[in-house]
């Protein structure tokens, strides 16, 4: 049997073995998708041991995502730019560490926005923590010309801007409304917005409503931010698209198989999110 699971501390909340569990009962895979609760002291002792305790791999979550570099044999250049790996996996005795975040945000907008286009765009993301960093690599590889971040701590806006380079334009976070005009993208990757946080307050009276709108955010799985850009006519990215799509890849590296992001998987998901969902 092949096995793979997710570690982070805690560990109680993850989704993933629900979105691996239905692919594996897809494609009649013989594997097993499970939560691993691994404490900070036990990750160097969990990474070495994954190929002795039967593993082909992991997904790797908070707050993990930086120290696991420290275990791994390797991970690709792009992951080591970006500072996080998300998925670990083994191959021929070396443990490799990689990201799949990107593209699944990447994925998951071309799944709801089939005719986006990124190059030579310019794009607003709110935000400038963990995910901001994923969502600000992958659109900068898509060929946007210009990346505006704006942040609550403008210090990790300056960072951004000395890891991407001049690319990054920094806005201060009151400001964010005046930047809409300019904008064919904009995406939320705060955690404003999120069931019992603060709700994401931002006045969209300047964005165009040909301009596409994305939240990472995905418990609600449409976040008042994005009701109230679909109202305005603008096609809106849940929260939802990015963790299905981030999670083809690892799949495919322990399992063998690149299996599909179906409404059947988003419904399965969704509706244990929110249980009216479809209802
Ligand atoms: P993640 O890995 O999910 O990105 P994070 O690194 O903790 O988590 O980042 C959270 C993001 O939400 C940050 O951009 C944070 O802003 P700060 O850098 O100023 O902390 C933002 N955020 C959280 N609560 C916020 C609030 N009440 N107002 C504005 N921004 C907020």
């Amino acid at each position: 049997m092949m096995k793979a699971c997710v570690i982070g501390w805690p560990i109680s909340h993850s989704r993933s073995p629900l979105i691996h569990g239905y692919w594996l009962k897809q494609h009649g895979i013989d594997g097993s998708y499970t939560r691993q609760s691994v404490e900070p002291a036990s990750l160097a002792a969990f990474i070495g041991n994954l190929e002795a305790a039967g593993y082909a791999g992991c997904n790797v979550t908070i707050p993990h995502k930086e120290a696991v570099f420290r275990f791994i044999n390797w991970a690709d250049e792009s992951t080591e730019r970006l500072g996080a790996i998300n998925t670990v996996y083994l191959r021929d005795g070396n443990i490799i560490g990689t990201n799949t975040d990107g593209e699944g945000f990447i994925n998951s907008l071309r799944q709801t926005a089939p005719n986006i286009e990124f190059a030579n765009k310019r794009a607003l993301v709110l935000g400038a923590g963990g995910a901001s960093l994923a969502v600000v690599n992958a659109i900068l590889q898509q060929g946007v010309s210009e990346v505006a971040v704006a942040n609550r701590t403008r210090e990790k806006v300056e960072q951004l801007r000395k890891r991407f380079g001049q690319q990054i334009i920094p806005v201060d976070w009151d400001d964010a409304a005046d930047q809409l005009g300019e904008c064919d993208l904009l995406v939320n990757t705060t955690s404003l917005g999120m069931r019992d946080q603060p709700s994401l307050e931002l006045d969209l009276s300047r964005l165009s409503s040909r301009a596409v709108v994305a939240d990472i955010v995905y418990v609600p799985l449409r976040t008042q931010f994005l009701v109230d850009a679909a109202a305005r006519g603008n096609t809106v990215v849940e929260g939802l698209g990015m963790l299905l799509h981030q999670a083809v890849r690892g799949f495919s590296l322990w399992f063998g198989v690149t299996p599909a992001v179906t409404r059947e998987l988003y419904d399965l998901v969704a509706r244990d999110i929110d249980p009216g969902f479809g209802a």
